[in-house]
């Protein structure tokens, strides 16, 4: 379905074009004087430079020749030489009348469907996940399920940190605790037991333990590097314990992810890019991309046009080890070579932007993509506390993410009960109880992203806990809240025996029903915005307002006590797309509503 900005653009090109003017000119914006007009065109003004004539002019021309256009309700040039658009009541409704008919609310496919990778996980194997990886995953989900909608293969990996001395050093501290696992018997050839010799919370221990102990103790480091060089070269044994501290990591992983709600087309990580990296070093190296520079190999990657120095992208370091940026190349190649991807979305901190631009020169340089294939960072902000500061713990610590999710269901948990406590004094206590748990469940999670997607994703923000759990103000719950509200009044027109099917929309009875019409209309322009821009706080601040106009038409407006039929269920259809609307946006941020709040 076409945007009705499209629909009026058209219109007024033709006026344009009419008069004897370029139709370019016929170019229309949102008003920016909303008290003043819906929609403007500005074209009059730079058209005037080319025809030598006063834009007033041009602009009661163009007048002239829309005045009687059934799709306005009012137009008008004003000086210097705007033109003023109000869309017909008639027409805003037939618009919305063929929404409530599409599929998809009227969001057209994309007409070039692209197969893109994104890559928004980045969990270290064996550490729990921490408020760093939020950020990727509410940001990663969110873009996928719009690009998905809008017709996109979308392969959304985890890429899970796997590799490296962290393995090193969980063996290294398990040898120490139980030498006489079968693991560490070098000449042990049998089959290695299917159970894991730790649970999730030991190895979440034995972690941070090792680290501790290698940073205190050189010979225990020298213990770790030489136990990741015998598991990267092969050891029988340590690849055993690599596979029960994956399995029983990624289990605890998933379980984490999907309290999000998030998910992942695949599983892969890091180590399974190693098999990559000899022949790509090997043709970096024949091709003369690779050089070696103070025995290290390396390859440049600045270019004429640079404004800051750009450091060449070290492939293998002066012993031969490989870099977090060679797994990041080489993981470019198993994705090109088994995915095909037209594009590359890394979902990472923007501290790594630096990083990402060396990694995707190189690539390029190098060939390890196609021409056009384009690689994308989307680099995101941190999460402060209210101190301005990183967020942390109370005791200063990394806050553990399930920690943090807790904490805002507990949270929720109490203002659901607040409310509910006013509302449903007459339920059960067992029953309500178990209802407001499952309810602070689906609010949590929705105060908890849209506070994090409400915001321009490269910039830092606040985690502040009363402010997101509120329900008022621009909050998850808050959208939520009108959501409920919407099905509560729905649910109480069918009870009370009518069908939601029956009636039709009809023209806008209120200048509040209007606007909320108006907002409703922008639903496919919104969401193409926020695809191509990679910004779903662009769908935030839109369902926002939707639920601001909602709520203004809802306290204005006698829904259910409507005398006249028709006109009641004129209002019910609204009711219904507006639900639609707001309900698909939120899906596109990766919640969803509750039954009632
Ligand atoms: N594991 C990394 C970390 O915790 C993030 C990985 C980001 N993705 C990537 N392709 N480098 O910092």
């Amino acid at each position: 379905m076409k945007k009705i900005i499209e629909l009026i653009k058209k219109e007024m090109e033709a006026a344009f074009a009419a008069c004897g003017y370029e139709e370019k000119y016929g170019m229309v914006t949102l008003s920016n004087r909303p008290d003043l007009c819906e929609y403007q065109c500005n074209g009059a003004m730079a058209a005037a430079k080319q025809y030598k004539k006063a834009p007033i002019l041009i602009a009661e021309e163009i007048i002239e020749k829309i005045k009687d256009n059934p799709i306005f309700s009012e137009t008008e040039a004003v000086k210097p030489g705007f033109l003023n658009l109000k869309l017909s009541n008639h027409y805003v409704a037939e618009y919305l009348k063929q929404m409530e008919t599409e599929k998809d609310l009227g969001c057209e496919k994309t007409k070039e469907p692209k197969t893109i990778m994104i890559d928004y996980g980045g969990p270290n194997v064996a550490k729990p996940l921490h408020v760093g990886h939020l950020r990727s995953a509410i940001i990663g989900e969110s873009i996928k399920r719009i690009g998905l909608f809008l017709g996109h293969k979308m392969i959304g990996d985890v890429h899970l940190g796997d590799w490296g001395l962290q393995m090193g050093l969980i063996i290294t501290e398990l040898h120490k605790r139980q030498p006489e696992l079968v693991y560490f018997q070098e000449e042990y050839t049998g089959e290695y037991p299917v159970d894991p010799p730790f649970t999730i919370s030991e190895l979440e221990e034995i972690y941070p333990t090792a680290s501790q102990k290698s940073k205190e103790d050189a010979s225990y480091k020298e213990e770790a590097l030489a136990a990741t060089y015998e598991l990267q070269h092969g050891r029988r044994g340590y690849q055993a314990l690599l596979q029960h501290i994956l399995n029983v990591s990624v289990t605890d992983l998933k379980r984490n992810y999907q309290n999000l709600n998030v998910s992942f087309e695949l599983w892969k990580g890091e180590s399974d890019a190693q098999p990559y990296i000899p022949a790509m070093v090997e043709d970096m190296k024949e091709k003369g991309y690779a050089y070696l520079s103070e025995g290290a190999l390396v390859v440049d990657v600045k270019e004429e046009t640079d404004t800051k120095e750009i450091p060449p992208c070290m492939i293998l370091k002066s012993d031969g080890a490989s870099l977090y940026n060679t797994t990041d190349l080489a993981t470019i190649v198993d994705r090109m070579k088994n995915y095909h991807p037209q594009e590359i979305i890394y979902v990472v901190d923007k501290r790594q932007s630096l990083y990402f631009e060396q990694v995707f020169r190189c690539a390029r340089k190098t060939k390890l993509v196609e021409e056009d294939t384009k690689l994308t960072f989307l680099g995101f902000g941190t999460m402060n506390g209210k101190d301005g500061k990183p967020f942390k713990t109370r005791q200063g610590g990394v806050m553990r993410l399930e920690t943090l999710l807790s904490d805002v269901n507990e949270e929720m948990l109490k203002k659901i009960k607040e409310n509910q406590n006013a509302k449903f004094s007459d339920a059960p206590a067992k029953q309500a109880e178990k209802e407001a748990e499952e309810t602070a469940k689906i609010v949590a999670l929705s105060a908890l992203k849209y506070g994090d997607l409400s915001n321009q994703a490269s910039k830092d923000y606040i985690f502040d806990i009363d402010r997101f759990t509120s329900f008022e103000g621009n909050t998850g719950p808050y959208i939520l809240y009108t959501i409920v509200r919407i099905k509560s009044i729905l649910n109480k027109y069918v009870q009370s025996g009518k069908s939601l099917e029956a009636g039709e929309l009809l023209p806008s009875a209120s200048e509040n029903e209007k606007a909320l019409m108006l907002e409703l209309a922008k639903m496919n322009q919104v969401i193409e915005t926020s695809y191509e821009d990679l910004a779903p706080h662009k769908i935030c601040s839109y369902i926002y307002d939707v639920s601001n106009a909602f709520n203004r038409f809802y306290h204005s407006t006698n829904i259910l006590t409507e005398p006249v039929e028709a006109q009641k269920e004129s209002y019910i259809h609204l009711l219904g797309l507006t639900k639609r609307v707001l309900e698909t946006c939120i899906d596109l941020l990766g919640f969803s509503a509750p039954e009632r709040m």
